[in-house]
């Protein structure tokens, strides 16, 4: 386990997070619980601008909401002065709902609705990113409907084959985002959009992939894009004033991950794009940065209650908890890899190698393959750890189970931030037609 101040077990073998105690939080909130640690979020946040601040001050990070969209997180990251990268109307209205400002929004999309475009350019987004040449159109018509000119970037895919899940692999030439720089699609779409009197063209966005871990590929993306804006500014005479970036700055799932401390992705970016404009001699755009997972990945550490363990002879392990696909399907999607403790037995040693699975009726329903635990007994409390990005954020109610609730944890203290469903919550919108109720 990767311990840090808000992260630890203590000297009783109880885990800690945030300064509370896991079997505390499990006597006052129950299992399964998503407990989120808001000092994390805020240092990497502050490590961010650190950089930032001292070489590249005309710069923006923005949340990318996706990894984890609530009230509370919108909250905290924006008094940190980050905006954020919403991607639905859902996404927009919560994050509107919290009172985070819309002119620190990007609105992305590779099919926006034209309700959803309507309400952003009604918000007052401060960009909405285009993704296809349909949107172009469509935008351009809603703002006229408006009476405002939309500033948009171009969602521009650079061709690079970063190294991580094919799933979460987003600019290689075979993608169903942005245009190609390569054959010419997205030069296109910058014409077409400097075409239209309600659109105003302020920029590029790229998005390289999720969860990678080399600096090389930011630093090609960062090569490939000032190449394109010195493109633009030859061919269309047209200034580029905001790089946007992206995020997927790889983090630590188990011990085999070893990313480089997240702060050390955007010196990289900054660095070579500080050494492009004056080798290219553009002017220097702002930069605007969307990382997620890096900034809620590690805060989470979802809370179980160990219930029956299978022991098939010579074959396997199982050890069952409370929760499962429909609060974290990141196995059932990716195989995802994570790393797990028993938050009530933290300092012994691990015996014994066993699957945690999930309670849903599904074989492919698990959490952890090939955890090293002690020997766990029903009733213990199994700590998965990584588990802020991307769980939550994906959880559904397959097999009627709820949503678990999250709380925030901080200097020993715990609330709320998203409360439990109810099965009154489960059946709310469901509807019978009329005639299923005549007898
Ligand atoms: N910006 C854009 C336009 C994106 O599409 C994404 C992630 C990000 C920023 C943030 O990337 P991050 O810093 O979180 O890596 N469900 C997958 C991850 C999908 C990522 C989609 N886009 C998972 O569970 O790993």
């Amino acid at each position: 386990m990767n311990t840090r101040d808000t992260l630890y077990a203590d000297n009783d073998g109880q885990l800690v997070i945030g300064g509370c105690k896991a079997g505390e939080l499990v006597k006052q909130f129950g299992t399964p619980l998503y407990v989120m640690d808001e000092k994390y979020i805020r240092d990497i946040c502050k490590s961010y601008y650190k950089v930032l601040d001292e070489k590249y001050p005309d710069s923006l990070v923005c949340f990318a909401s996706k990894a984890f969209s609530c009230k509370a997180v919108y909250k905290i990251v924006e008094s940190e002065r980050l905006g954020a990268d919403v991607v639905s109307g859902g996404e927009l209205y919560t994050a509107l709902q919290a009172g985070m400002s819309a002119d620190k929004m990007y609105f992305h999309g590779n099919n926006k609705s034209v309700k959803e475009l309507s309400e952003a350019v009604a918000a007052g987004v401060h960009a909405v990113v285009i993704d296809s040449l349909y949107e172009i159109d469509l935008l351009d018509s809603i703002a006229r409907e408006k009476g405002k000119t939309q500033k948009v970037l171009v969602r521009v895919n650079p061709g690079i084959d970063a190294h991580t899940h094919r799933f979460i692999q987003t600019t290689r030439v075979d993608s169903k985002f942005g245009f190609s720089v390569s054959d010419g699609a997205a030069l296109d779409a910058i014409r077409a959009i400097l075409a239209k009197k309600n659109l105003a063209f302020t920029g590029l966005h790229c998005h390289i992939g999720s969860q990678i871990f080399e600096l090389k590929p930011f630093k090609i993306a960062v090569d490939k894009m000032t190449d394109f804006i010195k493109t633009l500014n030859v061919e269309l005479g047209c200034t580029v004033k905001e790089l946007n970036m992206g995020g997927g700055y790889g983090i630590t799932y188990t011990s085999e991950d070893k990313p480089l401390k997240p702060y050390q992705y955007v010196e990289a970016i900054v660095d070579r794009l500080t050494e492009d404009i004056a080798e290219k001699k553009i002017s220097a755009p702002k930069l605007i940065l969307e990382p997620g997972r890096s900034i809620v990945g590690e805060a989470g550490i979802t809370l179980y209650t160990v219930g029956a363990i299978k022991d098939i002879k010579d074959v396997k392990k199982y050890i069952s908890v409370d929760g499962g696909m429909f609060e974290n399907p990141r196995y059932a999607l990716y195989e995802a890899k994570y790393e797990a403790v028993l938050a009530n037995k933290a300092n012994a040693p691990a015996t014994e190698t066993v699957t945690v699975a999930g309670k849903c009726c599904e074989s492919g329903d698990m959490l952890v393959a090939d955890a090293k635990l002690p020997k766990a007994e029903s009733g213990d409390i199994l700590a998965v750890l990584s588990t802020g990005a991307y769980n939550y954020s994906m959880s559904s109610n397959y097999n009627r189970n709820s949503v678990p609730p999250v709380v925030l944890v901080n200097a020993g203290k715990a609330e709320y931030i998203v409360k439990p469903q109810t099965y009154e919550d489960l059946v709310s919108r469901d509807v019978c037609p009329t005639y299923l109720s005549e007898d």
